[in-house]
C-alpha cells in the first residue's frame, strides 16, 4: 500500500468553517469574506476533495457542504465533562501529522498529566509498528492523551488493554452496542476494527514514567479512506444512525478514561481483566497468530493473563506472548 499524505492548508480550513452552517456560498463571496483570490478559493476547494470532504457545486450559487461538520469545541467537551474538565488540558488543532507524535514532544517538554491533543485530521496517523492510520475529516475520533505514572514501564504492559475497557464504557454510554476488544489494542465490530489504540511510552522500567495514548475512533468513514485500509473497517454511522455528536462522544471517552486509568495505577490490569474478558471477541476461538516475520500459525486463545499477556495453546504447546511480539487474527479472518 502507498503511504499516504494529505495537506489540508489554513486557507481550507477557513473556507469548511463558513461552509459549516450547511448554506450555499458562492467563490467570490467567501474571497470577498477571507481577502483572497477566487483562485485560492478554488484551490481550497480541491484540497476538499482529497481530504474527503463532499461538496455541491451548483452553478449560480456556489458551494454546499454535503453534510453539516462537527467541529470539536473544547467548551463543549468541558462541559459535557463536567466535574471532570479540570482534570483535562485539552488542546484542538485542525491539522497535524500525528497527535502521538506531537504528544510525545510536549511530554519530554514537560506538559501536564491530563494534557490531550485532538486533531480535526491527521495527515500522518499512525498504527503500531509503522503502520498507518487513516481518517477523513471530521468521520472520527483521533487524539492523545498523556496520562504520567510513578510507576515505571514494565508495570504498564497492559495499559492497552484497560484503555479498550474505557472505550468500551463509553460505546456503552453513547448506546453503541455489540464492540468486543481484540488483544492487545484494537475494538472489533462483527470482526471488523472500529477503534484503535496506540500507546507510546517515555521513562525507565522503575518509573516514573509517561505514557502517550493515542486513540482513533471511526465515525464516518469516507469511501476513499476505507479503501486506503488494508483490513476490514467499520465506524459508527454503519452501527447505529443515532450517532452521538463527536464532541460528546470524545467526553464519553475521556471521562471513562479517568477512571479506567485511576484503577489501573491502583491494582494494575488484573483489576480490570475480568471486564475485559467480558468483551473479548476471541474467548476460547481458534485463531491466527502472525508474527514479525510474516509467519502464521493456528492456535486456540485460551486466556489473557493478569499482566495483559496473551496465552494460546499451540502446535507446540502453551505459549505466552506479551504486546508486539504478535498480530491477532480470527481463524477465518
Ligand atoms: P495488530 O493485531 O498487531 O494490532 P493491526 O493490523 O490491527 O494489527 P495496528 O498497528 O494495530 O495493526 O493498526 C494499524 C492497522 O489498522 C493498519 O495497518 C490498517 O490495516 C488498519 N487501519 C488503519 N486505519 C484504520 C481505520 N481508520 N480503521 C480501521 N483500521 C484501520
Ligand atoms: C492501532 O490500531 O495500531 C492504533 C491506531 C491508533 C491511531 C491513533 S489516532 C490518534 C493517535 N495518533 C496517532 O498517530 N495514532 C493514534
Amino acid at each position: 500500500m502507498q503511504p499516504h499524505s494529505i495537506t489540508v492548508k489554513p486557507l481550507t480550513f477557513a473556507v469548511l468553517r463558513l461552509l459549516s452552517d450547511g448554506e450555499f456560498h458562492s467563490g467570490e463571496a467567501m474571497a470577498r469574506q477571507l481577502d483572497v483570490s477566487r483562485a485560492s478559493i478554488w484551490q481550497a476547494m480541491r484540497f476538499l476533495d482529497e481530504a474527503g470532504v463532499a461538496v455541491f457545486r451548483v452553478p449560480g450559487r456556489g458551494y454546499r457542504l454535503r453534510e453539516a461538520l462537527h467541529w470539536i469545541d473544547r467548551a463543549k467537551v468541558a462541559a459535557a465533562l463536567g466535574d471532570k474538565a479540570d482534570l483535562f488540558d485539552l488542546e484542538v488543532v485542525d491539522s497535524i501529522d500525528s497527535t502521538n507524535g506531537r504528544m510525545l514532544k510536549k511530554a519530554a517538554q514537560g506538559a501536564r498529566h491530563g494534557s490531550c491533543v485532538i486533531a480535526e485530521m491527521q495527515t500522518a496517523g499512525r498504527g503500531r509498528r509503522g503502520r498507518e492510520w487513516h481518517a477523513n475529516l471530521g468521520g472520527s475520533l483521533t487524539f492523545s492523551l498523556l496520562w504520567r505514572f510513578n510507576q515505571g514501564a514494565g508495570f504498564l504492559s497492559g495499559l492497552s488493554l484497560a484503555v479498550g475497557v474505557a472505550l468500551m464504557r463509553a460505546l456503552s454510554q453513547a448506546g453503541i452496542a455489540g464492540a468486543g476488544l481484540k488483544w492487545p489494542n484494537d475494538v472489533l465490530h462483527q470482526h471488523r476494527k472500529l477503534a484503535g489504540i496506540l500507546i507510546e511510552l517515555q521513562g525507565d522500567m522503575l518509573g516514573p514514567s509517561a505514557a502517550v495514548i493515542g486513540i482513533g475512533l471511526n465515525l464516518k468513514l469516507s469511501d476513499q479512506v476505507l479503501d486506503r485500509i488494508d483490513q476490514a473497517a467499520v465506524d459508527v454511522h454503519s452501527i447505529t444512525r443515532d450517532m452521538p455528536e463527536r464532541n460528546l462522544l470524545l467526553a464519553y471517552v475521556l471521562s471513562h478514561l479517568v477512571d479506567v486509568l485511576n484503577e489501573f495505577e491502583q491494582g494494575g490490569f488484573s483489576c480490570l481483566r475480568n471486564e475485559w474478558l467480558a468483551h473479548h471477541a476471541y474467548h476460547e476461538k481458534q485463531v491466527r497468530l502472525i508474527l514479525p516475520d510474516g509467519s502464521q500459525h493456528q492456535g486456540h486463545l485460551l486466556d489473557v493473563a493478569d499482566d495483559g499477556a496473551l496465552l494460546v495453546r499451540t502446535a507446540t504447546g502453551k505459549q505466552r506472548f506479551t504486546s508486539g511480539e504478535i498480530s491477532l487474527r480470527g481463524a477465518n479472518a
